[in-house]
């Protein structure tokens, strides 16, 4: 499957989506863009995230990408409504809180949901909990300032201030374990948490699953581009005429460098960093 497919986050977090999209669809193209310089997303309002996102997405047209990837759930809950009103014909895909997998693999029922404050806010969330709850109790936390602690971790290697949240948001949620009235799986709803799973799993142990969307998200992507067909004079976007992989960032660019290049698998040689346009102040 051939393609070039844009993708966006707040930040280095959708990278954890990119990497299942790379895997999923390894002909594709992708433009990556980190929003770091108007970020973390799941502490701002709705109108910033909305906002946001429709620059972004004008950014990444402009480049004549095929597809849009949401990597954000913050940004899917807040703008994919009316990213699809606005833009019909565009094959839009994004990411949410992996209820529905989590459900499949609890023995316990009782099972944990780490998100932004925005995201748990949202209708959108909020629906999907409603739909699922009388299936298992989902204990919900808002992990304000983990994905800050995350980036910013991404180029000093520090990471004492993901493992002092990590350690207090899940102490928050009760105890984890895999005997009845204990927390066996732990939904991972922002795509920067996965960078914290090492820390996570030395504090819950090797028993509690930790869940995340990146790889349904990369099926869902290739059906929705198998659907299509590109014309012959699309396939080349004249941005980037031979490149696999462009990585934009609104904030420090060295930052998204440095957590491709520890968090991509199989980074091409060829892949670009470079500091976006996309910089106009947003409320
Ligand atoms: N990575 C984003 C998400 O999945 C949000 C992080 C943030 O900017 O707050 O929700």
């Amino acid at each position: 499957m051939t393609g070039l497919v844009g993708v966006f986050d707040s930040g280095i977090g959708g990278l954890s989506i990119l990497q299942a999209l790379r895997a999923e669809l390894p002909q594709s193209r992708f433009i990556y863009i980190a929003d770091s310089g108007h970020a973390p997303y799941g502490e701002r309002t709705d109108a910033h995230v909305m906002v946001r996102s429709r620059a972004i997405m004008a950014e990444l047209l402009r480049h004549q990408v095929q597809a849009l990837v949401i990597a954000c759930n913050t940004a899917t809950a807040v703008a994919i409504e009316q990213l699809r009103a606005d833009y019909p014909e565009l094959p839009i895909i994004g990411v949410e809180p992996a209820l529905k997998p989590a459900l499949a693999l609890s023995r316990t029922r009782r099972i944990g949901v780490m998100a932004t404050r925005s995201t748990l806010a949202s209708a959108k969330f909020k629906t999907l909990l409603a739909s699922l709850a009388d299936q298992a109790e989902f204990v919900v936390q808002a992990c304000d300032g983990l994905a800050d602690a995350i980036e910013r971790s991404a180029s000093s290697n520090d990471t004492s201030d993901i493992q002092a949240l990590c350690a207090q948001y899940t102490k928050a949620m009760g105890s984890f374990g895999t005997h009845i009235g204990q927390i066996d799986t732990l939904v991972l709803g922002c795509t920067h948490y996965p960078f914290a799973t090492e820390e996570l799993r030395e504090m819950l142990g090797p028993q509690v699953q930790l869940v995340s969307n990146g790889p349904a998200v990369a099926r869902q992507t290739r059906l929705k581009l198998a659907q299509r067909v590109f014309p012959a004079d699309v396939q080349s976007a004249p941005l980037i005429p031979s490149m696999r992989l462009l990585l934009l960032s609104s904030g420090d660019p060295q930052v998204l460098q440095c957590a491709a290049q520890r968090w991509l698998p199989r980074m091409p040689a060829e892949a670009l960093f470079l500091a976006n346009p996309l910089n106009e102040s947003a409320q």
